[in-house]
């Protein structure tokens, strides 16, 4: 399936050297990345000041451009911010918590991260409400549904959960939180760049995720996007000159917000973090995030039926429409097993409950799959 996307193999050097399974935690880098770091180096260089006029200043919003078609929304919608925590922050800078709508909805497997960022809305008046999981893999969709009422004003969940790869029906969220009046939120870390994600055609509110996964970018390319309608109402208390109308006039006093995705900029864009995830996001808007999941779905099956035949079990869900890009295999001494395969150069991560996790990316070959589970039944004697 897809075989022919194997010819990318030579754009991203560490294949060369190892088996690179880990892509939901950190995706190879492109060989690009040299060209576009020199870019900006012989920019600052040879252009000084002026390079603030050719490219710089608008870099937050240019690169959320390259994005834009991948994660299914208009030019012009996704700003660029350090990370996830950030972009997360600066969202819900801009909401409030009348007594009546006072609810942030989340669910027990969110990135903690994101969990700690809501808990400080506690804080502003928020309630936070958080809908558990019976297995640790996913929450029961009607159970989530459920929770959302008019009382909720924010409902921050992912599409793609970090730790199992559970899939969650984001459409079927969106129309719920529409149907009550309360906002989504949706973290597209562990989906943008792996599984198709049409976040206009699904009514999402907003949304946030960063680089440094399946998009094969480098790290400080977080990014938020927000519905275009939406946008102009909200005003950032987080903020900072890069969202005024006019940055330029250096006006005192109090913003008047710019248009769109600007206004929701902060201070100076982190320009060498721009470069670092172009190349990835040129590389995947090429080949089309429908051929990726097709080979992603083939790899993850091989995994699978490798991994069961072996005798391990499998903690990822097993149909196509919950599973994201990992297999999660199971054994009581997954840890040692992870380290093994690493110290043979599989890169793979661990995690307390879910065991050895195997992410192949479009760039992975079904040999490679193979030998992460003969390395793991080797290993574990
Ligand atoms: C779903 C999800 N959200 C957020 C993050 C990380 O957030 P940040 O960009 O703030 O480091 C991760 C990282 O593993 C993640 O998987």
């Amino acid at each position: 399936m897809h075989d022919d996307l194997l010819a990318y193999r030579p754009r991203f050097p560490i294949l060369e050297r190892t088996v690179h399974l880990i892509n939901n935690s950190l995706g190879a880098m492109p060989r690009e990345v040299h060209e576009e770091m020199a870019l900006f180096a012989r920019t600052w260089e040879e252009r000084g000041i002026r390079a603030w006029e050719e490219g710089w200043w608008e870099i937050g919003v240019t690169t959320g451009n390259l994005l834009a078609p991948i994660l299914g929304v208009p030019e012009g919608t996704v700003s660029m911010h350090q990370n996830v925590s950030i972009a997360t922050h600066l969202f819900l800078s801009a909401l409030d918590y009348p007594a009546e709508r006072n609810r942030i909805v989340t669910t027990s497997l969110q990135f903690p991260s994101v969990q700690y960022v809501l808990h400080g809305e506690e804080r502003r008046g928020a309630e936070l409400v958080v809908v558990p999981s019976d297995n640790g893999v996913g929450i029961e969709l009607d159970r989530l549904l459920a929770a959302i009422d008019e009382r909720a004003r924010v409902v921050s969940v992912s599409h793609v959960l970090f730790k199992s790869a559970y899939v969650q029906d984001a459409a079927a969220i969106a129309a719920r939180c529409r149907e009550v009046g309360a906002l989504l939120l949706l973290d597209t870390y562990q989906s943008a760049g792996a599984v198709p994600v049409r976040l206009a055609e699904w009514g999402v509110d907003a949304a946030v995720g960063g680089s440094v996964k399946w998009l094969c970018g480098g790290p400080g390319a977080g990014y938020l996007y927000v519905e275009p309608e939406l946008a102009a109402t909200l005003e950032p208390a987080a903020t900072g000159w890069q969202a005024d109308v006019e940055p330029f006039g250096f006006r005192p006093g109090t913003i008047r917000y710019a248009e769109g995705a600007w206004r929701f900029l902060t201070g100076t864009p982190p320009v060498p973090a721009m470069h670092s995830c172009r190349p990835g996001y040129r590389i995947l808007a090429e080949i089309g995030i429908g051929r990726i999941r097709e080979r992603s779905l083939h790899l993850t099956d091989r995994l699978i039926e490798r991994a069961e035949a072996a005798g391990f079990e499998i903690r990822t869900p097993r149909d196509h429409e919950h599973r994201g890009g990992t297999v999660s295999v199971w054994h009581p001494e997954a840890e040692r097993l992870a380290k093994g395969l690493i110290e043979r150069q599989i890169l793979c991560d661990y995690r307390p409950g879910g065991g050895v996790r195997l992410s192949p990316h479009f760039y992975n070959t079904e040999e490679e799959c193979d030998r992460a589970i003969g390395a793991m039944v080797e290993l574990r004697g």
